[in-house]
């Protein structure tokens, strides 16, 4: 069976082409999507997509990765720097994630730079705009088949 891989994305991101393109670039969401979806299909990975700007809708999506996902990539946008039920959510559920962003949140507003995900995430992709969630996936699926083939 090919790898289960979710990609999560939170608050504002669907409308992201029209948000700060300064910023956030100019790609929209869905545009991210397709690049996505293309290298998923090119490393034979089966991808599935959402976007919810509700915490607890993020939270729910998370628990249910358990069981049904063999990675994830999340861009958890601002709940990234406030939101511990995010946090746990991943921590119980055990599954393993990439953590990205657009822009290098590292460069940012202070309250940016500090996230409540990054330590627990397998890596932190940030500041590539669109390619990040290319090279988040890429290192998800390196790090699943190091991880099996060991
Ligand atoms: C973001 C960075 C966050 O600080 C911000 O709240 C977002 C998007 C990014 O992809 O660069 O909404 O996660």
């Amino acid at each position: 069976m090919p790898p289960h891989i979710a990609v999560l994305n939170g608050p504002n991101l669907n409308l992201l082409g029209e948000r700060e393109p300064e910023v956030y670039g100019r790609a929209t969401l869905a545009e991210v999507e397709a690049r996505t979806r293309e290298r998923a299909r090119t490393l034979g990975v089966e991808l599935e997509w959402c976007q919810t700007n509700h915490e607890g809708e993020l939270v729910e999506a998370i628990q249910q990765l358990s069981g049904k996902a063999d990675g994830a990539v999340i861009n958890a946008a601002a709940f990234t720097h406030t939101s511990l039920a995010v946090r746990d959510a991943l921590l119980a559920v055990r599954v393993p994630f990439v953590e990205v962003h657009l822009s290098n949140i590292f460069g940012r507003e202070p309250e940016r730079r500090r996230s409540l995900l990054a330590d627990v995430a397998v890596g932190v992709v940030a500041g590539f705009g669109a390619e990040s969630y290319r090279l988040g996936l890429e290192g998800l699926v390196g790090y699943l088949q190091s991880r099996h083939g060991r």
